[in-house]
């Protein structure tokens, strides 16, 4: 076989094998043969880059850079809809519409998905094009990103037109939401503020490697071209899913408006189960030509209209402000409010996120605040109640100074977080320092977690990271806390006994084999994420040369700009860090780039198959990375011969079904890290 056929039937191979596995949940080959097979394709690639095909499967994975995002315009414009958030208005919608083209109509009613709209442009069967809305009439060029989203088929089958473009939203899953957010506060980042942001944050970023590694997902809500073969639009999505997309999670026909609102009071409560954000119901004109029929106003079409779900509102006394100081210094306000039950749960306390945000509600002494809350929501603030403001109340101040411990607040200028500088000794900040140090992704040092890093640091035996190698056996012996009870949690002892004892120094031995990128993480470097880490390490190969780098040397790094690196060069400059860094290596820490880095962390898996199936926490690689580092091997279907299932959200019915038959245990993720002793 020629290079040329051969780089086209692997990618044609691969391109069917991501379809089973992402649109059918069913794959058929291994993902090492996978991967054995997207290798090989890559090595050709780079050797015959002239042969490369427009939907090669190597794009999933990213690889493309873009420093500037082109614009484009739409071949037909992006609209809005109208938004309703009253039963009575869904009403008006109807009337108008029977009133307009009289008759009765069915309608589609959808969910309404909380991201980001796209187009995505379809040529003879390939996708060549994403487009953000923009203004509506032109947008950004996101391909590169777009293509690393699995849901988004790269090639389509069966009887297609040739040119179309399919609209549907950009979104980020809750689970994938949570994780990144964890990880932008590990390295003190500020969190997104919600799902939608992320997502949005996301498209926008320059590597598409990152964009495949954030979790992003494809629902589609519209077709548009000409000669496009059915004539309503429920079809049209059905037609779609013959061609390779995945059909919407929801989507009914309604006969008339009472079905509608029957929908729509089905949704506002089932949402709460969705495992992605979604902020109300879509309710479309299924026949395209009463859609034509009944056209646009100035702004939106006149056969659709969105149904918002309301958030409640409720208006109660500040009682005052606490500002918490996190474990990487930034510093958060948050309200102390007279108890109000909202949604179904009573809420008391709600952040005011930082100083900006205070500032801009204009928060008084006295002031009585809106709080909202919506479904699965956590609390906001949206405002001060005015009508109950006393006179002459003073604005509440932000402090000034770390109520930890006292040291002076700064805040950089193009940040909205105001925090507190005094990273070596301020207490949350140290223990926010030695709680990362020991974290699952970092060394891994479980049997020093439920709180036992607390007590230590409290007796004065662990005052920074290096500490946790000086200690003994006998220091440790008996050590001995209450923790009283709290939030319904009981009263609980934790002791020091011998097996305990024993546990974590032979933890803390086995950590002296963690990889290079994983110590780098650890050590705790502001902005220096497992990613940038990696990078890092893989860039300077050992601790000398990354900190003997100028900041042009770094920047080199991909990813690392001006921030990462500034930070970088002032953790190296201070000699507290560089005290402990050489104590640290003096204790046996791997401080050099190892090639084998997938070191193996126990054998506890040895000789056990698993298979892992649907949504965690984490991403999908590394739960079968960890399967490795624990001596097991991931297999890709189920058999007799399968040890455990590994559950996580969305898990197919299919493979549940199978692994029930043959009896095979299920796990959850969490039940997962309790089988490998992993605890956090
Ligand atoms: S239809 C002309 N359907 O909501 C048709 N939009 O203002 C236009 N959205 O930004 C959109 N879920 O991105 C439609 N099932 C759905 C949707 C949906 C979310 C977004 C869309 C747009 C906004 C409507």
């Amino acid at each position: 076989m020629s290079p040329q056929e051969e780089i086209k039937k692997l990618t044609d191979e691969l391109n069917q094998h991501n379809y089973n596995y992402y649109m059918l949940d069913n794959p058929v080959i291994s993902d090492e043969q996978f991967d054995h097979l997207l290798r090989h394709l890559m090595d050709l690639e780079k050797q015959y880059p002239e042969f490369i095909q427009p939907d090669t499967p190597t794009q999933r994975v990213g690889g493309t850079v873009t420093k500037k995002f082109a614009t484009i315009p739409h071949t037909y414009p992006m609209l809005s809809l109208g938004n309703t958030y009253s039963e009575e208005e869904l009403y008006e919608f109807d009337n108008r519409i029977k009133s307009l083209v009289n008759q009765e109509v069915e309608y589609v009613c959808e969910l309404k998905y909380d991201g980001l709209a796209i187009s995505l442009v379809y040529e003879h069967g390939l996708f060549v094009r994403a487009v953000t809305r923009g203004d509506g009439v032109k947008g950004d060029d996101v391909t590169a990103n777009v293509k690393t989203i699995k849901s988004v088929p790269l090639r389509l089958q069966g009887d297609f037109p040739d040119f179309f473009e399919v609209r549907g939203e950009i979104l980020m899953p809750f689970a994938r939401f949570e994780a990144l957010n964890r990880e932008r506060e590990e390295i003190g980042e500020p969190p997104f503020a919600n799902p939608r942001n992320a997502a949005s944050g996301t498209l926008k970023m320059q590597e598409s490697s990152e964009v495949a590694h954030r979790g992003l997902d494809f629902r589609l809500y519209y077709v548009m071209g000409e000669n496009l073969p059915c004539a309503t639009h429920y079809d049209s999505i059905h037609r779609l899913q013959a061609w390779g997309f995945r059909l919407p999670d929801v989507m009914e026909r309604a006969r008339n408006i009472h079905e509608v609102i029957d929908f729509m009071h089905k949704w506002d409560t089932e949402r709460k189960k969705l495992s992605f954000p979604i902020d109300g119901i879509v309710i479309k004109v299924n026949e395209f030509s009463l859609q034509q029929q009944l056209g646009m106003t100035a702004k939106n079409p006149r056969w659709a209209i969105a149904y918002k779900f309301k958030a409640e509102k409720m208006s109660t006394p500040l009682l005052s402000v606490d500002f918490q100081v996190g474990r990487t210094g930034i510093v958060t306000p948050v309200a102390n409010l007279e108890p109000v039950p909202l949604a179904g749960t009573i809420v008391k306390r709600a952040t005011l996120h930082n100083a900006e945000v205070m500032a801009a509600l204009d928060i008084r002494e006295g002031d009585s605040l809106f709080v909202e809350k919506g479904g699965e929501i956590i609390p906001k603030i949206v405002g001060v109640d005015l009508d109950k403001r006393l006179p002459g109340a003073q604005p509440v101040p932000f402090i000034t100074h770390c109520p930890e411990c006292g040291t002076p607040l700064q805040k950089n200028e193009d940040e909205a977080g105001t925090f507190c500088p005094n990273e070596l000794h301020c207490a949350p900040q140290i223990k926010g320092k030695l709680e990362h140090f020991i974290g699952r992704r970092a060394m891994n040092l479980d049997s020093l977690g439920e709180g036992k890093v607390e007590i230590l640091y409290e007796r004065g035996l662990v005052k920074n990271i290096a500490d946790f190698y000086d200690l003994t056996y006998s220091q440790l012996l008996g050590i001995e806390k209450k923790f009283p009870a709290e939030d319904g949690k009981p009263e609980r002892v934790v002791s020091f006994r011998e097996k305990t004892v024993e546990n974590i120094l032979a933890g803390i031995e086995q950590s002296r084999k963690v990889p290079f990128e994983r110590v780098l993480f650890a050590i705790g470097i502001r902005y220096v994420g497992e990613t940038t880490a990696k990078k890092l390490t893989r860039h300077f190969k050992n601790i000398d040369a990354l900190s003997s780098a100028t900041k042009e040397e770094l920047m080199e790094v991909n990813d690392v700009g001006e921030r990462v690196a500034d930070s970088i060069i002032n953790f190296f400059n201070s000699s507290e860090n560089l005290e402990i860094v050489v104590r640290l290596r003096k204790a046996g820490l791997q401080f050099e780039l190892d090639e084998h880095e997938n070191a193996t962390v126990s054998n506890i898996l040895d000789g056990k198959s698993l298979i892992v199936s649907g949504v965690f926490s984490i991403s999908r690689d590394e739960m079968k990375k960890m399967i490795e580092q624990y001596g097991g091997k991931n297999v890709s279907s189920i058999s007799k011969n399968t040890d455990y299932v590994v559950a996580g959200e969305k898990m197919g019915p299919e493979k549940r079904k199978k692994a029930e038959a043959l009896g095979i245990p299920i796990l959850s993720e969490e039940e997962f890290y309790q089988l490998v002793g992993k605890t956090e």
